[in-house]
């Protein structure tokens, strides 16, 4: 039984992005798990939080928008009002505000719609192995993890495909908006306050808006089948979404849909090199890729945490939630929570049933895109691992420094093409 790195520190901070750039911090969420699920952490920015560490509690929390909002923002941060207003997207919505602004949205990202993509995603995979040219030393993110969400997802917005490496710079400026390697204006690091209004207080947005503007116009003369246009024509029942909203929808996918995709392809590449009798397996017996891939996103549960705002008292496990509290969802730690997952720390490719929290649950901010990231991760493992006859690390993984997302960002490989 292999266990994640950092499983022996049961006192570590779980706000401080140092921390994760060593490795999630499994022993200290077990012990929140297990003495204090409901725990209270003070912060010297802000006014502290509530840290909701075990599968049911998340579950009753995603569960009940109305007490437990995400209108006062998703992330640690405390923002003021006139910051939460420029910088609002789908996700800092509550019903029903935001039952009819995801119906808007959702359709081009169901299960049937994004299965009708699959070859156009499996042929641009096969480009991006090609483009590897048969080296044996590369890094696995930097040659197919980075470049496959980004140009998959422009595949179905109809960007063009040249724009692909400039939007997953901007991508990453944006996710990544702690890391020294990916922003020049690190939250933690820097004062960002002149780009409080912008989303990740980043202003790389200012970018992204200007080129999804430009796009929306190409598509205004012209309007085409792919998911942009869809966006912007007027629906039967309602409005088409305004220009500022489609500009931070836009922002919110390259953000939302790059990286995270990537982190979980990553993760998951990870996983197999550290259980090679699971790869024989899972080579074997395409048949398990399903589960492969679910137990991949619970592994990986790339998006750590999210937050919501009580907006009344409330009661969870014997504590004492005010209004206006802040309450953190860790689904990282739910999904290592020993009361749902048996041996959780084991990696299995056949664990079934496997209801991880990687992508929300019984939430109405159930990640929109959840059928698109399966697809990528499936179509990578199958176009990928068959083109292989051997893989190897080959050198010292990279973690990401965020308490936001669990991500490597550079792992060196050494492979054998078949
Ligand atoms: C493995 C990859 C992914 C992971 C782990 C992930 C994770 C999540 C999670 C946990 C949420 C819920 C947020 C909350 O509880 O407040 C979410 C929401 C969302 N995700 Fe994903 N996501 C992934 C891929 C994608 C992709 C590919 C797209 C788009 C193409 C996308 C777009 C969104 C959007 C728009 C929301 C907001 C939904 C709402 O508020 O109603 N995600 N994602």
């Amino acid at each position: 039984m292999t266990q994640p790195i950092n499983l022996e520190r049961p006192d570590l901070d779980i706000t401080d992005p140092d921390v994760y750039v060593q490795g999630v911090p499994h022993a200290t969420f077990k012990r929140l798990r297990d003495t204090d699920p409901v725990s209270w952490w003070d912060e010297t920015d802000g006014a502290g939080f509530w840290a909701v560490t075990r599968y049911n509690d998340i579950l009753e929390v995603s569960r009940n928008p109305q007490v437990f909002s995400s209108k006062k923002g998703i992330r640690i941060e405390d923002m003021k009002p006139d910051e939460l207003e420029a910088r609002k997207t789908v996700m800092e919505m509550d019903p029903p505000e935001h039952t009819a602004y995801r119906r808007m949205v959702q359709p081009p990202f169901s299960a049937r719609e994004v299965a009708s993509y699959e070859m156009g995603i499996r042929l641009l995979a096969r480009g991006v192995i090609d483009e590897i040219g048969g080296q044996t030393e590369f890094d696995f993110v930097e040659l197919l993890a980075r470049q496959l969400p980004m140009r998959m997802l422009g595949k179905m917005l109809g960007t063009p495909d040249q724009d692909g490496p400039m939007l997953v710079k901007k991508g990453d400026a944006l996710l990544g908006n702690d890391d020294p390697e990916f922003t020049e204006t690190p939250v933690s690091l820097v004062n960002t306050d002149e780009y409080r209004l912008l989303p990740f207080r980043s202003p790389i947005s200012l970018e992204l808006f200007a080129y999804a503007q430009e796009q929306a116009r190409i598509r205004r003369d012209n309007p085409t089948d792919d998911v942009i246009s869809r966006l912007l024509q007027p629906k039967r029942d309602g409005e088409p979404l305004s220009e500022m909203e489609f500009k931070n929808f836009f922002t919110l996918l390259i953000a939302a849909g790059t990286d995270t995709t990537r982190y979980t392809m990553t993760a998951g590449i990870m996983a197999l090199l550290e259980h090679p009798e699971q790869l024989a397996e899972l080579r074997e017996n395409p048949n398990h890729l399903d589960d492969a891939v679910e137990e991949i996103l619970r592994w990986g549960t790339v998006t750590m945490h999210f937050r919501r705002t009580a907006l009344q008292d409330a009661r969870l496990e014997n504590r004492n939630i005010k209004a206006g509290d802040k309450v953190l969802i860790w689904y990282i730690a739910g999904d290592y929570d020993e009361r749902q997952f048996q041996n959780p720390y084991t990696f299995n490719i056949k664990r079934n049933p496997n209801e991880h929290l990687a992508f929300g649950l019984k939430s109405p901010h159930k990640c929109l895109g959840e059928h698109l990231a399966r697809i990528e991760v499936k179509i990578l493992l199958e176009e990928l691992l068959p083109k292989l006859s051997s893989m190897a690390l080959n050198g010292t993984p990279e973690r990401l420094r965020s308490n936001f997302i669990s991500g490597i960002k550079h792992l060196p490989l050494k492979v054998s093409w078949a």
